[in-house]
């Protein structure tokens, strides 16, 4: 049924519109590489947003819990660290969860900046948050991995940036660097930056942080063609590829995959895509930090590494950078 209704009424521009949006232009080259990739920033539609809510909850997915426990139990010397009357900016802001611990811990700031990509996650969260906290919230919605200001109604005061959820991982070291140095520019001499991290450890753990029983991770990693169907018209059959998760060592960083489970052909703009089975779309890279690895990334980035905080279990860390 969905089969006909689908081709009397396609979703999404005609072909020749898809060449038109960043999405369809990052997906089309993306499909045409050796080997396929997408850009991870696609995840986070409203469906892709609702799914890692879930999966930040998840049994298997550790960092979150290991990170919230962390915000907690050093809140006093965090807000030591980003000294009084800041103006918080958080990257990636998603569900502003962990932001509550550092709201509560920091009552005098002087305006809270969320920015994200998602703009029903920044509507949601900003009318949340304010509903219980009295600062003035000054959401962004933007790409962070673009250059970016801040918007004119942000007050004066010290910024103190705030990046958890190891989303750094998500960056290629070199790409980590750039982003470090951009931030740097965008916050200011004298501002302060909270980066949280996850830390290496043993395979097992980590690979089932990214491959839970349940399949949410799966259903996320799978949800990218979904949309690719939805908003670009394509016609992949996500049934015919799984998910996977890989630990490369050497780059200690976990790849996520979508493999294919047959020869197939995609097509999406007029063009056609094929896929070897055991082919994979290589959509995301989490790496994995060392204390050591992560403040050489911030010092290449034009930061000073000051502090650091860790779970007991050497889970997770979190780093208090300082702009010079
Ligand atoms: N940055 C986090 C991590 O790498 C969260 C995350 C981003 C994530 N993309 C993901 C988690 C995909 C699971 C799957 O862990």
């Amino acid at each position: 049924m969905s089969q006909v209704v689908r081709q009397l009424a396609p979703q999404g521009p005609a072909p020749a519109e898809v060449a038109g949006t960043a999405f369809g232009r990052s997906v089309l080259a993306g499909l045409a590489a050796s080997p396929k990739t997408l850009e991870s920033k696609y995840f986070y539609d409203a469906e892709g947003s609702q799914l890692f809510d879930r999966i930040t909850e998840l049994e298997e997915y550790y960092p979150t819990r290991a990170e919230t426990a962390l915000l907690e139990s050093n809140a006093a010397a965090i807000a030591g660290f980003a000294g009084p009357e800041a103006v918080l900016v958080e990257f990636g802001s998603g569900a502003s969860v962990k932001t509550r611990i550092l709201l509560d811990a920091l009552p005098d700031l002087r305006a809270y900046v969320p920015i994200d990509i998602s703009g029903t996650h920044l509507k949601k969260a900003s009318a949340a948050l304010a509903a219980d906290y009295k600062v003035p919230i000054v959401p962004l919605h933007a790409d962070y991995t673009a250059a970016i200001a801040l918007p004119a109604a942000v007050p004066e005061g010290r910024r103190v940036g705030f990046f958890p959820g190891s989303t750094i991982g998500n960056f290629a070291p070199e790409e980590a660097v750039g982003f470090l140095a951009q931030a740097r520019r965008l916050l200011g001499h004298g501002a302060r930056f909270l980066v949280g991290a996850d830390l290496q450890k043993e395979e097992a753990r980590l690979l089932a942080a990214y491959d839970d029983r349940e399949g949410v991770t799966a259903a996320f990693n799978l949800n990218l063609l979904h949309r690719i169907n939805r908003e670009l018209g394509g016609d992949f059959d996500p049934a015919a590829f799984r998910h996977e998760a890989r630990y490369d060592a050497a780059e200690a960083r976990i790849e996520m995959h979508l493999v294919s489970r047959r020869d197939q052909r995609v097509q999406l703009g007029g063009r056609r895509f094929a896929f070897r089975e055991g082919e994979s779309i290589h959509t995301e890279n989490s790496y994995k930090y060392t204390s050591e690895s992560l403040a050489r990334l911030a010092r290449q980035g034009g930061w000073q590494p000051l502090a650091e905080w860790r779970d007991p279990e050497g889970l997770f860390s979190l780093h208090g950078l300082i702009a010079p």
